[in-house]
């Protein structure tokens, strides 16, 4: 059983292994609309999801610069060049991007999300 808080959060089919580690970088879309959006990297064979929006102003952190200092990964949103480490979502700006868990069960991707994912958009977004 989850606790009440936790009961819409769970482990979110996303798609195979074999066809998401062939790019880097890729949106998953979100039941929940475009601003819950996540951006599901893939770098040195390990994968991250992040919110797609940058905590900034919400820009499109898929389409960012991946770097590595240090050994840190780290995102460059392309619209002010704010950084966000991948594993952990802080920026040296002191703004923190959303991050979740991802695990791989089975030969697919699975992100812990309050929404079902998908790589295909959503069609109509249900209004509450
Ligand atoms: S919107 Fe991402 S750094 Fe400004």
């Amino acid at each position: 059983m989850t606790s009440p808080e936790d009961e819409s959060v769970s482990w979110r089919l996303t798609g195979p292994v074999s066809e998401l580690s062939k790019k880097q970088c890729r949106l998953i879309y979100s039941s929940d609309g475009r601003d819950a959006d996540v951006c599901l990297f893939h770098v040195n064979g390990e994968f991250f999801a992040m919110d797609a929006r940058c905590a900034h102003s919400g820009g499109p952190l898929c389409d960012g610069d991946i770097e590595e200092a240090d050994g840190v990964l780290q995102v460059f949103c392309p619209w002010h060049d704010y950084d966000f480490n991948l594993k952990t979502g802080k920026s040296s700006t002191g703004l923190q991007q959303q991050v979740y868990e991802v695990k791989l069960e089975d030969g697919n991707v699975y992100v812990k999300h309050a929404s079902e994912l998908s790589l295909q958009p959503f069609g109509q977004v249900k209004e509450n």
